[in-house]
């Protein structure tokens, strides 16, 4: 099955350059293109009013200087949220940034995009991808995208939206157990994501006889992660890439 002619970078940075900028910013995607990389993964979920937005936890306590819910969020009433100050100074005024604006940003930059699409407890998983995936196809050239998600649900919606061709979709799991390819069937995946804590010789092994790249997150250790190149890691998805350079070699 002939997939987008993707050039995978061998460090991805995760929900941008997270170590150094907020996560999922604008602010954090040009902190990843200014350190070196090529490509960022992001995560995307719906406002309350539909409105898709780069943003990870279903609240937005932890990123923000707002309380409650993501989904109880009116697009006026996000963008009032202080999303930089949280992290340090240097980033106080940042504003939530919707998957347009990140788009454009991403095309600006000629990057490569890895989107999650994130779906949280109590969401649909149909309403983010006709809100997200179709947009998103639309500013992406196949070879610059990924779209993965840990929910079966956004996968399948997401394929029926675009051939294998057009689309590289990546199934994430948190570990490769017995049983992993059923999650793939009907897919038609360019990737399998998994966790690096939990990713053993055998399971990396076998995703790689079946065809699929391999990605894992959220590895930011690079020592302790060498040994995985060896069992054929395409990409580390990191908080700090920059931390693996120097590394690369061993695999
Ligand atoms: O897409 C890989 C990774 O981002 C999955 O976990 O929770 O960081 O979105 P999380
Ligand atoms: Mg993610």
């Amino acid at each position: 099955m002939p997939h987008p002619d993707i050039t995978l970078p061998r460090l991805m940075a995760h929900r941008g350059l997270s170590s150094r900028a907020p996560e999922n910013t604008l602010a954090a995607v040009r902190a990843a293109h200014d350190a070196g990389c090529s490509w960022v993964e992001l995560d995307v979920q719906l406002l309350g009013d539909g409105t898709p937005v780069i943003w990870h936890d279903a609240g937005i306590r932890r990123c923000s200087d707002g309380r409650g819910r993501l989904a109880d969020l009116s697009l006026p009433a996000a963008r009032r949220l202080d999303v930089g100050a949280w992290f340090s100074d240097t980033f106080r005024g940042e504003c939530i940034a919707t998957l347009d604006e990140m788009l454009r940003l991403v095309v600006e930059l000629d990057m490569g995009l890895n989107l999650e699409l994130k779906v949280n407890r109590g969401r649909s998983a149909a309403a983010l991808v006709e809100a997200a995936v179709p947009a998103t196809l639309e500013a992406l050239a196949p070879q610059r995208l990924i779209v993965s998600s840990f929910n079966d649900e956004a996968l399948s919606h997401t394929r029926q939206l675009a051939s294998p061709s057009r689309l590289a979709l990546g199934v994430l799991f948190e570990g490769i157990g017995r049983g992993w390819q059923n999650r793939c069937a009907g897919l038609t995946p360019y990737s399998i994501h998994a966790d690096w804590r939990r990713l053993n010789r055998r399971g990396a092994r076998a995703v790689k006889e079946n065809g699929y790249a391999l990605l894992c997150y959220t590895p930011n250790d690079p020592t302790a992660f060498a040994h995985r190149w060896q069992w054929g890691v395409d990409t580390a998805i990191s908080d700090d890439p920059g931390r693996f350079q120097g590394f690369l070699d061993e695999g």
